[in-house]
Formats: C-alpha cells, sequence, structure tokens
C-alpha cells in the first residue's frame, strides 16, 4: 500500500520540447502528482527502469521509436502503467486500433483543451489505483487458496498414513525454523512450506497396505514405499505455483553422500530446499510413534542427526538445526496461549455454542452486546467473530475498520446460512477470513477457527499479508 500513498507519477513524452514544456507546466498545477518528461522513447524507457511510473503520456508521432510502439514495450515490461497517447487527426486510424485492441487506455487530440486533459490525466490515475488494489487483493486470495488447498491436500495423505498425524504440520515448522534462520528469502519459504507440507504427498499412490506395515519391510515393499518421491514429484510438478516445490518432493530421500534415492545425486546437487526437508523429516519421524515403533527422546534424535551429518544428511543443516532446538519455537509459541475471541453482538445461546465447540485450555471467548464494547476489548483479542446488526452501528462497518487499523486481528462474520449469497462482497471490503454460520456445528467451527489461527500464523510467517 505504500507505493499507492505516495504521489503518483506521470511520465511525458515527446520529441519536440516546446509541446512537453507547455504539457509539464499544465500539469505541474496539481499537487496530486510527480511529473517527468523524456525526448524520446528510449529516454522514456530509461526513467521507467529506474522508478515506478503511474501513467504514460506519449506523443504518437516521434523518429526512431512512435509512440505506439513504445506503449507496446510499456504494456510487456509495466502492465500496471496506464497508457494514454497524444495525437493528430491524421493518425486517428492507427491510434483507436491499438485501443481496441487494448494497448492503449485513452487518446488525447493536439491541440488539446485543458480540461480535457486534466480529466483524462485523473480518470488514468483512478484507473492506476483501482487496478493496483485489485491486484493486491487478487494475489493475496490466489495465495490463501493455494495454501489452503495445500494444507488440505496434507491433511487428506495424513487420514491414509493414519500414524503419521500432525506430521507434515511439525516437518513444515521445523523447516521454516531453518529457513528463517538462514533469513531465506519470502519465495523460497513459500516453496519451502508447499514442500514440507506435501513432501509425502506420493504417498497416495503406494498401497495402504504397505505403508502401515508393522516391522521391517521386504525389498519389493521398499521399493514400493520409494515410488512416493517421483510419484509426488509428477502430481505438483504439473501444478505451476508447486513447480518449485515439486523438486524439493522429489528429492527428499536423497541423501548428501549420493546413497539416497531416486537419483543418487549428492552434497550441492540436491537443492537446498530438499537438504532442510530431509533433516526436519527424519527427526519428526524419530519423535513421533510409527507403527512399528515407540517414539524416540529428544536426545536420542539428535544424536542420530549429529551421527549422520555429512553422510545422510548436509552437515550445516544439522548442526544449525540442532542450535535451534535449544532456542524457545519461535513459530508455535510466538502465539498468545489460549487465543482470545471476541464475539459481538450474539445471542447468548450463540455465545455457549461456540464456547463448547472450542477447548477451553486453548480458546477463551467472550461476548459484547455492543460495538462501543466491542472497542474496548479490541486491544485484547486475536480474533473478532461479529454479526451484522447491532443497537449501535453495522457489523460489516466495524470489520471494514478493523481490517485498516488492526489488520493483525483476525475477522470472521456471524451470519445465518441463507445470508451468504447476499453478504459475499463483504468478504473483499472487511478482508474477511470467512463466514460462520449458525446454528453453530462444534466440529466445523472447530475446524474454521483452527484455520484461521493456522492461516494467519503462516500468513505472518511468510508475509502474505
Ligand atoms: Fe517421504
Amino acid at each position: 500500500m505504500d507505493e499507492l500513498e505516495l504521489r503518483p507519477t506521470i511520465l511525458l513524452v515527446d520529441d519536440e520540447a516546446m509541446v512537453l514544456n507547455a504539457l509539464q507546466r499544465l500539469l505541474l498545477h496539481n499537487q496530486e502528482w510527480e511529473v517527468l518528461v523524456a525526448g524520446s522513447g528510449a529516454e522514456a524507457l530509461e526513467i521507467m527502469a529506474r522508478q515506478p511510473v503511474a501513467l504514460v503520456m506519449t506523443d504518437q508521432r516521434m523518429p526512431e521509436m512512435t509512440g505506439l510502439e513504445l506503449l507496446r514495450k510499456i504494456k510487456e515490461a509495466y502492465p500496471d502503467t496506464v497508457r494514454m497517447v497524444l495525437t493528430g487527426y491524421a493518425e486517428m486510424d492507427v491510434v483507436v486500433n491499438a485501443i481496441n485492441q487494448g494497448e492503449v487506455y485513452r487518446f488525447l487530440t493536439k491541440p488539446w483543451k485543458y480540461k480535457e486533459l486534466l480529466e483524462t490525466v485523473q480518470a488514468g490515475l483512478q484507473h492506476y489505483r483501482e487496478q493496483t488494489v485489485r491486484y493486491s487483493e487478487i494475489s493475496k486470495q490466489l495465495v490463501r487458496a493455494n495454501l489452503e488447498t495445500v494444507m488440505a491436500l496434507a491433511e487428506a495423505i495424513e487420514l491414509k498414513d493414519h500414524y503419521t498425524k500432525g506430521h507434515c504440520i511439525r516437518v513444515r515448522d521445523y523447516s521454516l525454523r531453518i529457513a528463517l534462520a538462514l533469513k531465506l528469502s519470502e519465495d523460497f519459504r513459500r516453496d519451502l512450506v508447499y514442500a514440507s507440507l506435501l513432501h509425502d504427498c506420493g504417498k497416495i499412490g503406494v498401497s495402504e497396505a504397505v505403508l502401515n506395515i508393522k516391522g521391517p519391510l521386504t525389498e519389493a515393499q521398499y521399493r514400493e514405499v520409494q515410488r512416493h518421491s517421483i510419484l509426488g514429484f509428477e502430481m505438483t510438478n504439473k501444478i505451476d505455483y508447486l513447480r518449485s516445490a515439486s523438486v524439493i518432493i522429489r528429492q527428499h530421500h536423497e541423501r548428501w553422500d549420493g546413497t539416497g534415492y531416486p537419483d543418487g545425486i549428492k552434497a550441492d546437487e540436491i537443492s537446498l530446499g530438499a537438504r532442510i526437508v530431509a533433516v526436519a523429516d527424519t527427526f519428526d519421524a524419530m519423535t513421533s510413534s510409527r507403527p512399528y515403533r515407540r517414539a524416540r527422546d529428544f536426545k536420542s534424535a539428535v544424536q542420530e542427526l549429529l551421527d549422520n551429518r555429512g553422510t545422510q544428511f548436509d552437515a550445516e543443516i544439522v548442526d544449525l538445526f540442532v542450535s535451534l532446538l535449544d532456542l524457545p519455537a519461535d513459530l508455535s509459541e510466538a502465539v498468545a496461549n489460549p487465543r482470545r475471541l471476541l464475539l459481538v453482538g450474539a445471542q447468548a445461546e450463540q455465545l455457549s455454542e461456540l464456547q463448547n465447540s472450542l477447548p477451553a485450555a486453548s480458546y477463551e471467548v467472550f461476548g459484547v452486546a455492543t460495538l462501543a464494547e466491542a472497542r474496548r476489548h479490541l486491544a485484547e483479542v486475536e480474533m473478532v467473530i461479529c454479526t451484522q446488526h447491532l443497537p449501535d452501528g453495522d457489523g460489516i462497518d466495524f470489520l471494514t475498520a478493523i481490517n485498516h487499523l488492526q489488520p493483525q486481528i483476525i475477522r470472521i462474520m456471524l451470519i445465518a446460512r441463507q445470508e451468504m449469497a447476499t453478504l459475499a462482497a463483504t468478504v473483499d471490503q472487511a478482508g474477511l477470513y470467512a463466514f460462520m454460520t449458525y446454528p453453530l456445528q462444534p466440529a466445523e467451527t472447530l475446524a474454521l477457527v483452527e484455520n484461521a489461527f493456522e492461516w494467519q500464523r503462516m500468513a505472518c510467517v511468510l508475509k502474505f499479508v
């Protein structure tokens, strides 16, 4: 949002200095924007490479590069920039054609009228603001949808492999701790989250009977289990946003010394993400119960990692991971426990339904009847669940205000199921996590609240929002 709050920049391009000066003088009267000028298309592109430009207005008839040629390049490199062209009547055909093909937002004819120029520029900048806000909303929603899909898939895998309940989440958290300590980029962390949650997704294609065998496996059974790396890779490689993660999934059983599977690659040939997930996955497998053995204690699991540094694992990752285990878990314990939820404007029975749906040790729910009371409690809560009609105002306005002022508070609206369609626009407006519908179903409600906190934690770690 920072960019939007700055004054937007307008770039004027014309090979005739007099025209350029005249335009600049007219537009400089207004304090809402910055104005830059360029004498040619090439100069304009140089400026745009250095700084963001909201709107370009170019003359059409210029030597070397025409206005439309310039705008075509801008459309490719900076699709958000609003493109406008100044033209004489002689070139009208070309320009109209360009507008029809979406190359140009508007055109102005020479000689221009001041009022028309100003209105066109203002409309262009308004268009820029709307599409930038819309784009960031869409990308946020897309990332959230992607992560939710991945989490749902991870849960489906755990259903199949009963004994690994919670395994994917723990592998993700261990992996993220390593990535954060290594100060790896947000993109890397995002791929790592997807990969660690889905590292065993290929098990969907492995026989359930083999997966749940107690005791040692035969050679053939072992080969069957090993197939999950490649199956997982093939499943995820076709999905655009999982392509980088798919490499980690393929390689998570490779070993530093080259004796792993499926490709037998070694050391740096194995992607960093896969070297991280290998340590996290093995450590969690050792410290949680499996069908064929009980969990080991942390100390002996740590020793096992240390014994295998440089053979099975990347020694540097093991050392880092072991050093992190001594520190408080910055991911899972960063949130207050119990978490506090505020229910605004609900009936007494809805309050008790909500309280009964959530384990009291983890969630503290309190209800207030009015927005005025709710405002007094905002500093103390992590989630607000609000109805629409309150004695002192509108719930949607209240949640919208929280979205602007305290976006870290999770916002949920409590509605009747049949109201869902009419209130759909509220999701964007108030940045809602979800609707909660009454009468509340305990299992559904608990899942919704747990997922919302899980989502918020990920969004915070990955800086999605
Ligand atoms: Fe695996």
